[in-house]
């Protein structure tokens, strides 16, 4: 393996002191202060996170008997897990401390540790030339391999350039770049000197951009000259070039090089590599309590700005790992392929901290699914021997249109778990994968869960030996979830056969913590709805036999292509431009993209005349705030909106009328001028029937 060792990886390293590394390694147990008993090589012994078993203490248990457990006594299952998988610098001393209706949840209270050691030095004491990284880079065959030691000298190297530049404890960092060893490294290197990161997928615009650094008030970004995916440039250090000129808070931009074109080099630059090199490739952990942050995650709800959702150290580095072994079934040794990127939650947990802190080679996937052929996905499995591979709906929907040749002609045969999340899986992306993809062999798991949840929530693993998996249904709780059902009434519904808003009764450790600087709006999005339980924003319906499939969201948020956004963005932006008075968007079904926006517009009279302008004003005024795939697939210019008496849109009338189900328009009667419904659908006719 180490002959694979990554060129590029190690130039970002200062040569000559690799060896220093390596020389030193053996003297990196982590020792914190004298309250520090168990070293890493100590509690290596005991193969943290590498165990089948969820803990010595519940081994032997059936799934039916560890899920009771799991909610009868919390204490029990989740204190024995964590003291055992998990390495402390200081063991805690009580397993919780919750309170759904206030929104107080605290997890291993007492406990002190830290993240990257979890991630890293726990698996370089045992193993340190251990892949710990296969960076699948956009060119096919161009692959490159980081193990363990590397990773942990890269993050030693990172989190003492962040320290030179003042960055401390509690301070917020923002990471805008792809995936790559370096951003795991960024994450890693705030993980362990206590900064909280805040990952901004590598797509979205500068103004998305400098909104989520404001909110966060970051001291320093870290980003790369340019992206490459799909075989196209993207000029990512522009994009922070003209976001930071908003953001004050900004003392510093790390800059890592990804390729070899110039740049250019403002007085806020710094090039990352150079001060990595002259950095110190070891960096002491920063004890971190249970309940400190660890990262916050800017997601989009159904009114306002996106919200940055808050996650702590042990709570959800333990549920990432759990649900990591035990959801996908990975075994120590497996090539564990999640091919999200590290800007949504699914690369937090699955591509970093779960498969990381197993000890599992976890694959980078930088490119696209269909470059340079819809072959990719399946020849990278081939080449890198991948395991468990986990993907998303709406690739599947693309890749199903192509022959098959493009799946059988690479050998799949290391294939054990495939896996599928991010938005509802149909039929027919569900038997082909599981036929095509599979070869009706492996198990086929769709995992419900959100960026709020901090890891998978519904799947059908883990199960008793071989428990049944329906098609297209995430089915059953993770350890520790108590779903619930709740009907219009805000009562919960029982038994089978039935649906409604999906809910979850008990706290679990993965859970978001609050909404950073907002923990008001946290109580009202998530806790007030259904006083007492976590509420989803989904519908799901509970089958016959007890099984939950998720019927979808039922607030105003929309997912495209598997990326959530919330209809009142998409509003803001195109109600900043100055013809447009008012809009409502409204989600309709795409057979690729599983949803898209469609705008309803209101112009001002002298916009009438040049509409075509005008709206294509309006594309690129949400390219410039939110992002490129939140531009609207569908305007319809219109006079007035729907409005009930006390002035509410109604988007459920709206979206019948975009989907073309006006057969079915359900109850008009309060809206405050019945006719404009008529009116809407004689524009739409005009315009979508010619
Ligand atoms: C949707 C992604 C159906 C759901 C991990 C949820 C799903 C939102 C599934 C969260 C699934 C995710 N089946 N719907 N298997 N997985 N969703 O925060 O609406 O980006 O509320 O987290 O995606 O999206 P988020």
């Amino acid at each position: 393996m180490a002959a694979h060792i990554s060129k590029t990886f190690l130039n970002v390293l200062n040569r000559g002191s690799v060896s220093v590394v390596n020389k030193h390694h053996h003297r990196s147990v982590w020792v914190i202060s004298s309250c520090c008993t168990r070293t890493v090589s100590s509690i290596s012994a005991a193969e943290p996170g590498l165990t089948p078993r969820l803990s010595s203490h519940l081994h032997g248990k059936s799934y039916t008997e560890l899920h009771e457990l799991s909610l009868r006594d919390p204490e029990t299952f989740w204190g024995s897990i964590a003291g055992e998988r998990l390495t402390w610098s200081k063991r805690f001393e009580q397993v919780n401390d919750c309170d759904l209706a206030t929104g107080r949840i605290n997890w291993f209270l007492g406990g002190q540790l830290n993240v990257s050691v979890n991630c890293l030095d726990v698996h370089v004491a045992r193993d340190p030339d251990r892949v710990a990284l296969i960076w699948e880079k956009d060119e096919p065959g161009t692959e490159e391999r980081v193990t363990y030691r590397e990773l942990l000298e890269a993050t030693c190297r990172l989190a003492n350039t962040l320290k030179s530049y003042g960055v401390k404890r509690g301070d917020r960092v923002a990471i805008y770049m792809p995936v790559s060893p370096i951003a795991v490294a960024a994450m890693l290197a705030c993980a362990r000197i206590g900064a909280v990161h805040t990952v901004v997928f590598a797509g979205f615009s500068s103004e998305a951009l400098a909104g989520r650094i404001q909110d966060a008030q970051c001291k320093v970004v870290i980003t790369c000259n340019q992206g490459v995916r799909g075989g196209r440039l993207i000029n990512l250090k522009a994009t922070v070039d003209a976001a930071v000129e908003s953001c004050p808070s900004v003392q510093r931009v790390l800059v890592a090089r990804r390729t070899d074109n110039p740049i250019s080099m403002g007085k806020l630059d710094t090039p990352l590599e150079e001060a990595m090199a002259s950095a110190s490739p070891e960096c002491a952990p920063e004890p971190m309590a249970s309940e400190d942050m660890l990262f916050l995650l800017y997601t989009s709800g159904s009114t306002g700005k996106p919200k940055g959702v808050v996650h702590t150290q042990a709570g959800y580095l333990l549920y990432a790992s759990v649900t990591h072994q035990h959801v996908f079934d990975y075994s120590p040794g497996d090539v564990f392929g999640c091919v999200a990127d590290i800007g949504w939650i699914t690369g937090h947990s699955y591509v970093v901290y779960g498969p990381l802190s197993n000890g599992a080679t976890s694959v980078l996937f930088e490119s696209t699914p269909t470059y340079p052929n819809p072959g990719r996905y399946w020849e990278t499995v081939q080449r890198l021997g991948i395991n468990q591979f986990y993907g998303a709906p709406t690739a599947i929907r693309l890749l199903l249109k192509y022959e098959e040749s493009w799946v059988k002609r690479y050998d799949r045969s290391s294939l054990k778990t495939l896996a599928s999340v991010g938005e509802p899986i149909n039929h027919e992306a569900w038997e082909w994968f599981y036929n095509v993809v599979g070869d009706a062999r492996c198990p086929l798991v769709d995992t419900w869960w959100q960026t709020e949840t901090g890891g998978i929530c519904i799947a059908p693993r883990p199960a008793h030996e071989g428990g049944e998996i329906r098609p297209a249904m995430a089915m059953r709780p993770f350890f520790g979830i108590q779903p619930a059902l709740m009907g219009e009434k805000g009562q919960t519904v029982t038994g089978n056969d039935v649906n409604g808003a999906l809910c979850i009764s008990k706290p679990w450790p993965g859970m978001a913590r609050t909404i950073f600087g907002d923990h008001q709006r946290f109580v009202e999005a998530y806790l007030k709805p259904y006083p007492g339980h976590y509420f989803t924003g989904d519908g799901a319906y509970r089958t016959e036999d007890g099984y939950y499939q998720i019927t979808g969201r039922m607030d105003d948020v929309i997912n495209i292509s598997g990326h959530r956004l919330g209809t009142a963005e998409i509003e803001d932006a195109l109600d900043a431009h100055p013809d447009v008075p008012e809009t409502a968007v409204v989600g309709v079904s795409h057979d690729i993209k599983g949803e898209v926006p469609f705008a309803f517009v209101v112009l001002k009279e002298k916009a009438m005349q040049e509409q075509e302008v005008v709206l294509e004003e309006l594309r690129r005024l949400v390219a410039t705030k939110i992002a490129k795939y939140a531009v609207p697939d569908h305007f319809l210019v219109v006079k007035r909106l729907p409005k009930t008496r006390s002035g509410k849109i109604m988007r459920r009338i709206l979206r019948k009328i975009a989907m073309d189900q006006t057969d079915s328009l359900g109850d008009v009667s309060t809206l405050d001028d019945p006719s404009v419904v008529m009116e809407i659908i004689q524009a739409y006719k005009q315009t979508f029937r010619g």
